[in-house]
């Protein structure tokens, strides 16, 4: 009779081994001493060289999640790292061999959830190696290792199909839940992912680039990159044009680093008459790689292409660009994130129109309600939520909000609902407690 509401049904309950033994790395000082681990040392160096970590680590952050004993750690200090260790206990191992090899590894004991917060700033490569399965939230998990990184991610987990996932590699990718004691024999393993699943779920975090370095036993690893591959030397394309970047759920250029996701919608002009598919496309926000997941052919022959925000942005404007595989980029242009709105000095609404009719002063409700005016004095970080528009005493749905246009003056789309009263209506706009001047829109 087991006191455990669930038997161990994965294996890899090597605890007991682990005890006796006392280390789970191995070591080889380069006073010849040797630390004979629970992992053979050619088994750690096998690992290490699987991943596109370059040789010479000289000037690079890494930042090693999970260190243990530490020798991942170690081997990149030893490439010339400057390197951050993190564990959520203190492991004496590991402070023994950072005394032993008067290592300048800063080990800092916090849980991984204490990282986003901790100020720890973003690192060259991150690994995160034989972490995952050990959390409670993965896929957040994996967007606080993405917001970390500004460079490589090596993802190394515990995997339920690694030698059989090519037999089923385009079904949906699969999560085990392990509620108690079912991998391993432990409480605090909370899940096991197929190998497409781990894959899946590094792009769903926000890595552009995702390779699968090796899969076999009961692991699986990738390399996660924030950055797309470089532009090829010689495009063979000329590069899209980029007219049009907004937040896709609040209209404008305003999004938030706080909010679980955000989407950007872009409008380009392709440059050429080919198809355009989602895999086609390579989105870089201040440098970041985002990959595309909806890509349409707009009636004017233009396209429009919707993207996640990549993960942990500095609050501040953030160049956006964009460009096909095998094109040079695009014109930039920007987007605020978590920028403080202005307060503007005043707001001049001029042409309001009814958006299908275009007839001015009127607004006609059995023709969906659309209504099209320009607006002067709002800053330049403009998002729907701190735009009002009303008519009457009814606030209006915004459906766009565009760019400033050469006039000083920018155009917004707006819907009124279907139990607005007919008639005369003053209408007006208030941006950030400022308001217009109201003016007279008749309701048909
Ligand atoms: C299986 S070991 C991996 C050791 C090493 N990274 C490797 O792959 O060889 C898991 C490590 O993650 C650490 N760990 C588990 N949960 C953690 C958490 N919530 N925050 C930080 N570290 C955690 C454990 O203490 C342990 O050192």
């Amino acid at each position: 009779m087991t006191n455990t509401p669930r038997e161990s049904a994965r294996g890899l309950d090597f605890s007991e081994d682990l005890l006796a033994i006392g280390w789970y790395h191995s070591f080889e000082f380069p006073d010849g001493g040797i630390i004979d681990g629970y992992m053979p040392l050619a088994v750690q160096k096998e690992r290490y060289a699987r991943y596109p970590i370059p040789d010479d680590l000289s000037g690079k952050r890494v930042l090693d999640i999970g260190a243990w004993d530490g020798w991942f750690s170690f081997e990149a200090e030893r490439h010339g790292a400057q390197v951050m260790a993190i564990d959520c206990v203190e492991i004496p191992t590991f402070l023994q061999v950072h005394r032993r090899l008067k290592s300048n590894v800063d080990y800092r004991v916090l849980d991984f959830y204490e990282l986003p917060a901790a100020g720890l700033g973003k690192f060259d490569v991150v690994f995160f190696l034989g972490v995952l399965y050990h959390l409670r939230h993965p896929l957040l998990a994996l967007e606080i290792v993405c917001g970390l990184t500004s460079d490589v991610a090596v993802v190394e987990s515990y995997v339920i199909d690694a030698d059989t996932w090519k037999e089923h590699q385009n079904a949906i990718p699969t999560l085990e839940f392990y509620e108690m004691f079912e991998l391993g024999n432990q409480y605090d393993n909370w899940s096991g992912l197929t190998v497409a699943c781990l894959l899946a779920m590094c792009r769903a975090a926000g890595f552009c680039r995702v390779e699968l370095m090796f899969a076999g036993g009961t692991y699986a690893g990738a390399a996660c990159y924030r950055k797309w591959e470089p532009a090829p030397a010689q495009p063979a394309n000329p590069p899209p044009q980029l007219l049009f970047v907004s937040n896709s759920r609040t209209p404008g250029n305003c999004f938030s680093c706080r909010k679980s996701e955000e989407y950007l919608e872009c409008a380009f002009e392709a440059g050429h008459d080919k198809e355009v598919r989602p895999e086609d496309l390579r989105l870089e926000v201040s440098g970041f790689g985002t990959r595309a997941i909806h890509v349409q052919r707009k009636e004017d022959g233009g396209w429009a292409a919707s993207f996640r925000l990549p993960p942990a942005l500095d609050s501040g404007w953030h160049p956006v660009r964009l460009r096909f595989a095998d094109t040079g980029f695009s014109n930039e242009l920007r987007i605020a994130v978590d920028v403080p709105l202005e307060r503007p000095a005043q707001i001049v609404v001029k042409d309001v129109f009814d958006g299908k009719s275009w007839n001015r002063g009127e607004v006609r409700i059995a023709d969906g309600g659309f209504v099209s005016f320009w607006v002067s004095g709002l800053p330049e970080n403009r998002s729907a939520p701190a735009l009002r528009v009303v008519l009457g005493e009814i606030p209006l749905q915004i459906t766009f909000i565009g760019p400033m246009e050469k006039s000083g003056f920018c155009q917004v789309n707006a819907k009124a609902p279907p139990d607005v009263p007919k008639g005369p209506h003053d209408f007006l706009v208030k941006f950030a407690g400022v308001s217009s001047e109201s003016q007279g829109v008749t309701v048909f």
